[in-house]
């Protein structure tokens, strides 16, 4: 069983979507514990009706970000993770801590990387009249949104969509998109382990594509 370690800062829906898939018997993964930077964050709530380890801890005045994340993930990794998830982890994870974790840490982004890192990707695929757009999961490095990519889930943009619409159907995506990545690493199907990652032995040459709930290769990267 690969041992998960979640990071929410909000509502906790991906979370949920991945305790569900978790309960899946062949999903190979389990979420052994929930981190987060907000102690209103309703992904603690739902941690805890799962009977799962949940934690929030606050950055005080006094501490800077590499050692509010030093004692962060001191507690993080007390839960020996083989794999951290950020899922809607709104604090940018300084380089040191990332250098300290043995394990890999994915996190997943409302947007079709690497268009619109960052924060209001909604409004800017559609200020840029964007006709598709989508999430991502990726390998999370020092640099903000921008590590090495592993799948994609696109939606069509509509005529008359607001950020909210788009939002809201990107959102059904990634309760299929993150399941999907934790369960192929968790079976093997996909390593990180290596630059490139690898997929089926074969190393990434694009994001992988979600079709239902599996991931596939590109046919045309
Ligand atoms: C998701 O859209 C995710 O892509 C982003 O934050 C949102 C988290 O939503 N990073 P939830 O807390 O999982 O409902």
């Amino acid at each position: 069983m690969l041992r998960v370690a979640v990071l929410a800062s909000g509502r906790g829906s991906n979370l949920g979507a991945l305790l569900d898939a978790s309960r899946a018997e062949d999903s190979g993964y389990a979420i052994v514990g929930v981190f987060s930077d907000q102690l209103e964050a309703g992904a603690l709530d739902i941690a805890r009706a799962a009977g799962i380890p949940a934690l929030a801890l606050t950055r005080k005045k006094a501490q800077d970000r590499s050692q509010y994340d030093a004692e962060f993930f001191r507690h993080v990794c007390q839960v020996q993770p083989d794999l951290i998830v950020c899922a809607g982890y709104m604090r940018i994870i300084s380089a040191e801590a990332l250098a300290h974790l043995s394990m890999p840490t994915i996190n997943i982004h409302p947007s079709l990387l690497p268009k619109y890192p960052g924060l209001h990707t909604h409004a800017r695929a559609l200020e840029a009249g964007d006709t598709e757009h989508g999430s991502s999961v990726h390998v999370v490095t020092a640099e903000l949104d921008a590590g090495p990519l592993l799948a994609q889930a696109r939606i069509a943009v509509r005529s008359g969509d607001t950020p909210d619409d788009l939002a809201a159907r990107v959102l059904t995506q990634e309760h299929r998109l993150l399941p999907a990545c934790v369960h192929a690493i968790a079976t093997g199907r996909l390593r990180l382990s290596t630059m490139p990652p690898q997929f089926d032995g074969q190393p990434l040459a694009a994001p992988l594509s979600l079709h239902q709930n599996t991931l596939q290769p590109q046919v045309n990267p």
